[in-house]
């Protein structure tokens, strides 16, 4: 279990309050490898010693985030095309693998309304954070709006009349409801084995070393496939095996990833 504390007094009870609602262990004096940390600016994932990536926070408003989402290319850029963006900018886009929720936030601020999933607690504590802050900036407030989040395991998705709140969903729900047909969902995977290099590519490290391989994620696709109104799409490194050995419709193919495209609209009446 993950530890949680901050280093102000003032936040102590918020501190407790997120230790409880996402099942971490409160301590003031951290000594885990890892620990979330409350802070006045945000929730953050530290890792102390010598090589540690810096802390690890989600912030919408700034950084590479809104670099990406000012110069990435727009509408014309791979990814917005994968997912059909291009040429429809109202879909629903379920990512159901949100991780730090940067690819989705790029959705939505392409004009999707986009359904963030993720079962792991410590990425959806800083998704959380991120997203309520975010909520308050004006200059993103309209794409926060179109984003909504669902804790839970996206293998145990079904359709049902309505969308159950954070609060309500844990992973021990042997089904998660949600209230409408998502027209794309998107797959981005935790794949073994990247290297170390880059900065950003050392935070992703230091999260797949704590959130651990995606080896279920074939079991996903599957789930996938009988719920998207027309594609489901899945984002792999250049080399990687199909997921599920199952040849996609179309891949897209970019440097170092590429977008594998299931089209699910010919075989849906919904
Ligand atoms: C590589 S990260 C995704 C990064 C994300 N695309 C982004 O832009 O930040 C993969 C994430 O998917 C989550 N994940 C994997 N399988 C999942 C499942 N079945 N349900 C919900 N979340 C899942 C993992 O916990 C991990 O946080």
């Amino acid at each position: 279990m993950i530890t949680i504390t901050t280093p102000y007094s003032n936040l102590t009870e918020q501190t407790k309050e997120l230790a409880k609602r996402w099942g971490f262990h409160y301590s003031n004096t951290p000594d885990e490898p890892f620990f979330l940390q409350l802070t006045t600016e945000h929730l953050q994932l530290i890792q102390p010693g010598k090589n540690s990536p810096g802390p690890i926070y989600i912030d919408f408003s700034s950084g590479q985030v809104a670099h990406r989402r000012r110069f990435g290319g727009g509408k014309s850029q791979t990814m917005a095309k994968a997912v059909g963006l291009n040429k429809n900018s109202e879909l629903t886009v379920l990512d159901a693998t949100a991780g730090m929720g940067k690819d989705a936030f790029v959705f939505a601020s392409l004009g999707a309304k986009v359904i963030l999933m993720e079962r792991s607690p410590i990425s959806a504590a800083l998704l959380s954070d991120a997203l309520q802050r975010a909520a308050i900036d004006e200059a993103i407030s309209d794409i926060i709006e179109r984003m909504s989040f669902i804790y839970g395991d996206a293998r145990k998705l079904t359709l049902e009349k309505r969308i159950k709140e954070v609060e309500e969903v844990s992973l021990n729900h042997t089904s998660i409801q949600i209230k409408e047909v998502p027209d794309v969902i998107y797959l981005d995977p935790m794949f073994p084995h990247r290297k170390k290099s880059a900065l950003v590519k050392k935070e992703m490290l230091a999260f797949q070393s704590l959130i651990g391989d995606d080896n279920d994620s074939d079991e996903l696709l599957s789930t996938c496939l009988k719920l998207a109104k027309k594609r489901v799409v899945v984002k792999r490194p250049i080399k990687a095996p199909y997921l599920n050995n199952q040849k996609p419709s179309l891949s897209m193919n970019m440097k170092k990833h590429r977008f594998d495209i299931y089209v699910t609209s010919a075989t849906k009446t919904n």
